[in-house]
Parts: C-alpha cells; structure tokens; sequence
C-alpha cells in the first residue's frame, strides 16, 4: 500500500491556492505553448530553474520552434546547450523537433509522447499536464521530498529513482483532475522554494498542516535516501600555452559521453610522465566536483619549455583547419565559437585572465 494523504480535497485547494498567490513568473509559465513547456521540461531535468533562465531566453530567441529546431545542426543546437551538462538532452530534444515536424499533430497522451526521443515518464507527464491538460502525475526529486515529508515515511531508499517508484501513486492519488499542469508545477514549485532540504521554511508552509513529519517527525531528515559512497577519480591535465593559443583535445564523435567537446588534455592522452622534479610542470589548481556517483579530483599543471614542445611537436593543425587528430592549437580568443562542457569553459576562462 502506498503512503496516503488525508483530506485530499483540502490538500489540493491549499496547494493551488498558494502556487496562485506566489508562483514565479517564469518564461514557460507567463507565455505557454507546448513548445516552450517542451523546451523548458527537457532543461528542467537536473537542472535548476536559476541556471535554466538564461539558457532559456537564449534559445528561443534562436531556435523559436520546432521547425527552427529541427531544421538546425546540431553543432549549433550544442553551442546553446553548452554549460547546461548532460548533453544528451539537447541531442534528444533535437531528435524530438525532427519527429514532431514529420506529424499531422502532436502526440495527445504520456503513452505516445514515450514513443519519442527523449521522454520518459517525468517529461511525459510534465509535458501532457501543462501543456495539454492531461491528468498525469510528475515524480521528481522535489515531489518526492514534500511527499516523503507529508506522509512522515522514512523507509530507507538506495536511490532517487527507487523513492520515485514509490511516491508515485501518492502523487497520482494527489494530483488535481481539473488543474492537472497547475497542480504538477504547484507540488514541484513548493519542494523547490519553501519544503527545501535543510527544511528550514516549514513555519511558512501552505501544507504545514497537513504534514505529518512536521507534527510528530523529523522533516529535515526525510526523505531517507542513502546513495552508495561515491567513488573518487584523479584526473591531472595539462594547460598548454602557445603565444594566444591553448592546446585542446577533442573528444571524439562515437565517445558515450561529451563526444565532439573540446577539453584540457589530460595526461593520459598525451602520454605526458609527470616527473615532480620537472622544471617545466608547475601544479597550476586543484578543482573538485561530483557527477552522479563519482567524486572527481582534477588537477591542472602548466606546461612550460621545454616539455611543451616535446608535447606538441605532433600537433600542428588548428580548429580551423581540422584534421583526423584530436588535438588542436586554439586561439583564446575563440573558445566561444567551440564547444566545451561547463568546467572547461570556466577554467579556460580563468586562464584567459592570466595570459
Ligand atoms: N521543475 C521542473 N519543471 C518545473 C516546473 N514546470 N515548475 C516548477 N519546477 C519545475
């Protein structure tokens, strides 16, 4: 049995009332259409709204629909994914522009929206609630936090995806028939700006009392998710400075992840030894951040003369004028019309400075 919430009713009319006084007036919500809800909901996955803004108001003034989409390339749809991670998604949406232009009409229930790329059950039925008012529930990780939080379970879960699993007959049993998008945006809007992690917001809540863990638990300390530890990777790269020009690596086209992005050789590639005695390497920065379930610890050495020449004397070509190589002399100057992932466009940006 799942966990249920009493007085639905009430629950539901509290939770709408509050997403009307205080929503954000965000871009999809202040001018809808389903291609922005599409766009929107396809950013939105683990992605925050805050980062998303940007990204957003910048793509549809370049891609405004999905004709535009579909018929761009996709190197350039990359370029205006470009810092947002998980590049798939941009990939996948451009996927799903090319399928929904070959339809006399759009795909009307989660069902059919799943047939295409890219959807699965979260933008299946954040897409068909908002856009197409149909009454599909949303389970995301703030859905799952105000839901864990209401109904007071502390079952232990390993995974996000398995607590998703189980809220999601609450969130069905939830979810208002007649506001069905209003009422997905309203529970995901609460666990993003008041039901936060640190549960620091309850006194303001709009549901407080209908919240069980806020009467006789411990709101803070749900939901109960214990992810197994995550496991450390060192990386040592290279920063290679010719005159204005850096050398970069290319991830190649047919690589799982970040294919086509261009990147701060790491050492592997370039059979570089570091040798602490080494006069030409100098540890430069240490930079820390997770993925999924790594811990990755990358550490940045300059490269100096005369080991970067040894390092370089097989790299002759330029991003203008590519060749089968995967490494590259690009003029700093024109790292914005390349594509980089997020931390190496950061980082290069810092060495910007310092050249
Ligand atoms: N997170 C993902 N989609 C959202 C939406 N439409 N409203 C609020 N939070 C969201």
């Amino acid at each position: 049995m799942f966990p249920l919430i009493k007085n639905i009713p009430k629950f539901r009319t509290a939770l709408l009332s509050w997403y009307d006084a205080e929503q954000r007036p965000l871009p999809w919500r202040t001018t809808p259409s389903l291609y922005r809800t599409v766009v929107s909901e396809f950013m939105l996955q683990q992605t925050q709204v805050k980062t998303a803004l940007p990204y957003f108001d910048q793509w549809m003034h370049q891609f405004p629909d999905f004709d535009t989409l579909a018929k761009a390339d996709i190197e350039l749809v990359l370029k205006y994914w470009e810092g947002l991670g998980y590049y798939n998604r941009a990939r996948n949406l451009h996927k799903l522009a090319k399928a929904i232009i070959q339809l006399d009409e759009p795909p009307k229930t989660p069902e059919q929206w799943k047939l295409l790329p890219g959807i699965g059950d979260y933008t299946s039925a954040a897409i068909t609630s908002i856009a197409q008012n149909y009454p599909a529930a949303v389970v995301d990780g703030n859905v799952v936090r105000v839901l864990a939080r209401i109904s007071n379970e502390n079952k232990c879960f390993s995974s996000n995806g398995q607590a998703v699993e189980f809220f999601r007959a609450t969130a069905e049993s939830l979810l208002d028939p007649i506001r069905p998008g209003d009422a997905n945006q309203a529970i995901m809007e609460l666990g993003a700006t008041v039901c936060v992690k640190a549960a620091t917001n309850c006194p303001t809540c709009p549901v407080q009392s209908f919240c069980s863990s806020y009467k006789s638990g411990d709101p803070k300390s749900l939901p109960n998710i214990v992810r197994p530890k995550r496991t450390k990777v060192f990386i040592d790269r290279a920063i290679i400075i010719k005159e204005n020009s850096i050398l970069l690596h290319k991830i190649p086209s047919n690589a799982k992840r970040l294919s086509d992005h261009f990147e701060l050789p790491n050492f592997e590639a370039f059979n570089i030894n570091l040798d602490a005695q080494n006069e030409s390497v100098r540890k430069h920065s240490i930079k820390r951040r997770s993925i999924s379930n790594q811990s990755i610890v990358e550490t940045l050495y300059k490269i100096n003369s005369p080991l970067a020449e040894t390092v370089t004397q097989t790299v002759t070509q330029t991003v203008e004028e590519p060749t089968q190589q995967e490494a590259y002399w690009v003029d700093l100057k024109s790292i914005n019309s390349i594509l980089l992932s997020g931390p190496h466009k950061r980082w290069i940006e810092e060495l910007k400075e310092e050249v």
